[in-house]
Formats: C-alpha cells, structure tokens, sequence
C-alpha cells in the first residue's frame, strides 16, 4: 500500500459536510490529543494533538469590536502558548514563549484575553515548537465579521494544511527536526487535508455565492490554488480587504498563514463537480470539491463590492527609514558563520546546533531587536533573500503594506511571500506598543534560525 497523491486523487470521496464541534466547557480551550479520521477510508485515524478534540480547533467567529476571551488548558505532554495569528493585539497575549509570557506546562492553563479590531479571517496556532506542534494538528480558524458582511449563500472556512503520514498506519512521521527538511524547503506532508480531511465536499446550488476564507496552515507549502468550474475574485488577503477585488485568474499563490477571502460564483449547472484546485509540477489536483446540485430559484448575483475598510494607520513614507534584512543560509547557499547570542560560530558547529540559517547575521533571536520603533512612527524593510529557497516573512502585531515594483504601495499583509533570490520591499506604521517577532513562517525554518524581533515603545 503505498500513500501515493495518486491514489487518493483517485479515491472516492465521502460527501463530508463537516460537523461545527462546539466547545466542552465555554471558554475553555483545552489542548489535548485526539484521534481522527485525515487520510480517506479504508486507512485508519490519525493521532492528533488539538484544540478541542478535532483538527481544526473549532472555529472562533465574533464580531468585529468583540472581546475574545479563552481559557488554554494543556493537557497534552508538551508546554504550549497560542498566537493569535494576524490580530493587531495586545501584546501581553500574543502567546511568544520568552518574549510576551511563559510557556504552559502540561497541567496548566493561562487566559487569553484581547479585543478583535479588525475584521476578515485569522487564525491561531500553537507558537512553542511550532514546527511539531502545528504539523501535529495544533490550529483552527479565527473569524473576525464585518458589521456588514457581504451577501452570500454559504460562508465556507477552508484550512488547507498538508501532514506527513506514515502509508501503513496513517500515524504522523515525528521527524520534525529532521534536518534535511530544515535545511531545504522545510516540512512536506504527503496527503494535503482541508478542514483535517481528505478531500471533502460541500454540496452547492447552481447560482449560489460562495464566501471562501482560505487559511494556509500548512508547515511550509506554497500552493498554488486555482477554481475549475467556477468564478470568483480574491477580496481580502492576510484578512484585511483589497480596495478593489482582483478576478481569480489561472491561479494564485497562498504561502504558509496567508489567508485569501474568495467571493465565488456557482454558474456551473446542476450534476456537475465543481472544485478549489492545487496546482503542482506533475499536475492540478482538488483539494475540495463543491458538487452541484439543484438551481437556486433566485437570479444570480452579479458584480462585485469592495469589504468594507479596516481601521488601519495611515501610511505616510515621506522619510520613512529603510532597515534591511539580509535572509542567508540553507541548502546550496551554506552559511560561513553566524551569531548565537553573542557567539560567532562556524556554519559547520552551526548544523550541527541544527542552526541552518540566519536573518542579519544571527542564527537565533537576537538579544537586541532588529528594529526599535517610536510608536506612530513608518518604516521600510526591505527583505533581501540571499538563499536558494522562498520563505514567508511574518511580523507580529501590525499589517504592512508591500511596496510594488513601481515604488507604489500594494495590499495591507501580515504575511510576505519572498522567492529565492528576491528583494522585496514593506511599509510599516509601528503603532502597537511591545516586543513583535518577525520570522519565516516556514516552521521549520523558524527553528533552525529565521527569527528576529522588533521593539515599539
Ligand atoms: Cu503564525 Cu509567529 O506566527
Ligand atoms: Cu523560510
């Protein structure tokens, strides 16, 4: 039995439409291990470490303005934190082991506790050893809804995430630190799930409008998605609103954490397969199918409308600094030397640390931060990609917005994709008071050196 892409795409799916889990006590976020059914029938479950009891943790969805409040309880063997991911938050709760709070011990809990103030989608994850932790199921979605949201028929979640399975007992492969993957594009799965399925399927009506929130919380694959079947526009990215939608066209990328906010027609006629499709070298394959069934009796909807606007800063780069970091090591591109704290070391004693790559110079957190801001004030990053990989730079805390080869100012993110030998500039408004990461959201990039932070004070 081998665990090819192949046979599951030839595998009949089972018509999933999948339960809303709802949470043991109200509050409370228990993080605990569990078992579930990820590879198609037939394989047997997979043990899981998870918010709740399934993978995703249960959706999270309150109104824009609200008061988040949850009670993480560990009961699993590891210490763990959660990071509320792309929430402008306070920085008290923005679950960084050793730079905003301690770790939970198994045993314990701590209470989570902040404001949403921007609406769209968001997710959260573990962020102690992530790079096992989040492989191992540790995520679920965060929406954040608009006082205004669009009119659609269904409002559809879909957290893409790829899990390396053992082929004969669909048991997780625990070679997380495995240092080839670290030292190249990271941590591949060999089945890719959506909403910790294989292949599911949510049925649909000819005519039908389609909200799409797509979270990427996959270790480190870049997809490459695509619709076949049916049209659509992209209307918010990283969860902040576009002020004007771009038409999906052949397909467009979704780097690890970036979500996208697809608003999708159904024009397809009844009886036929619809899909959310990943495109690969050997291929497209479906991640998710939206078999149609029926014809709404109402007219299609047509055209298209801006979400509403996020109450983000004002950019102003009028004399903004510029702060270059230099994005160095890996496979091909080995690092000389690099610091650890206050020691340089070799790239050779590096590996050997499991260290593989460094951002500025240092194989680790730095003790002093890349960048200490005046609140209020704008800055320039420009992430110099110096290896022969792509990795999806991720600030904590703040949206940025990429600078476009025109010098003019692009979409509002919390999530850069820079390609291999790429330079990509972002704006930056510093106005959340705290210490932020700033890292490589391929995880186990992150743990083998992409690391750095930056003050505002
Ligand atoms: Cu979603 Cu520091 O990460
Ligand atoms: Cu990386």
């Amino acid at each position: 039995m081998s665990f090819s892409r192949r046979l599951f795409l030839q595998s009949a799916a089972a018509l999933a439409v999948l339960p809303k889990v709802t949470w043991a006590s109200g509050q409370d976020l228990v993080a605990q291990t569990a078992m579930q059914q990820i590879a198609p029938d037939g394989y047997p479950e997979t043990p899981v470490w998870s918010y709740g009891g399934g993978v995703p943790g249960s959706e999270i969805r309150l109104p824009q303005g609200a008061r988040l409040q949850r009670r993480l309880v560990n009961n699993l063997p590891q210490a763990t934190t959660v990071h509320w991911h792309g929430i402008r938050i306070d920085n008290a709760m923005d679950g960084v082991p050793g730079l905003t709070q301690d770790v939970v011990a198994p045993g314990k809990d701590f209470t989570y506790d902040f404001v949403v103030p921007d609406a769209g989608t968001y997710w959260y994850h573990a962020h102690n050893r992530s790079v096992e932790q989040v492989a191992r199921g540790l995520y679920g979605p965060l929406i954040v809804e608009e006082a205004d949201a669009p009119d659609v028929d269904h409002d559809l979640t879909l957290m893409l995430d790829d899990w390396r399975l053992d082929p004969e007992t669909a048991h997780i492969v625990d070679d997380f630190d495995n240092g080839h993957d670290q030292s190249h594009a990271g941590r591949f799965g060999n089945l890719v799930s959506v909403n910790g399925r294989f292949d599911p399927s949510y049925p649909v009506q000819s005519r039908d409008r389609l909200r799409l929130r797509l979270i990427n919380a996959s270790n480190a694959r870049i997809y490459d998605l695509a619709l076949d079947g049916l049209t659509g526009w992209i209307v918010a990215l990283d969860g902040m609103p576009l002020e004007t939608p771009i038409a999906v066209g052949e397909s467009f990328p979704l780097a690890p954490a970036q979500r996208a906010d697809l608003i999708v027609d159904v024009q397809a006629e009844s009886d036929t397969v619809t899909s959310l499709v990943s495109r690969e070298r050997e291929g497209g394959f479906g991640l998710v199918r939206f078999p149609v069934s029926g014809r709404a009796a109402k007219a299609a909807r047509s055209g298209i409308v801006p979400l509403p606007p996020n109450p983000l800063p004002q950019m102003v780069l009028d004399g903004a600094p510029l702060h270059r970091m230099t994005l160095q090591g890996g496979a091909m591109r080995w690092l000389e030397s690099a610091q650890l704290g206050e020691t340089e070391l070799s790239g050779r004693e590096l590996a050997q640390l499991g260290r593989f790559w460094a951002l500025n110079g240092h194989a680790e957190r730095p003790n002093e931060p890349f960048l200490d801001a005046q609140q209020g004030s704008a800055h320039r990053i420009e992430f110099v990609n110096e290896t022969a990989f792509p990795h999806a730079m991720h600030l904590h805390g703040h949206h940025f917005r990429l600078i476009l080869s025109d010098g003019s100012l692009g979409p509002w993110r919390d999530t850069v994709l820079v390609e291999r030998g790429q330079t990509r500039q972002i704006a930056l408004v510093a106005d959340n008071p705290g210490d932020w990461l700033l890292h490589c959201h391929m995880l186990g990039h992150a743990a083998s050196g992409m690391m750095s932070w930056f003050r505002v004070t």
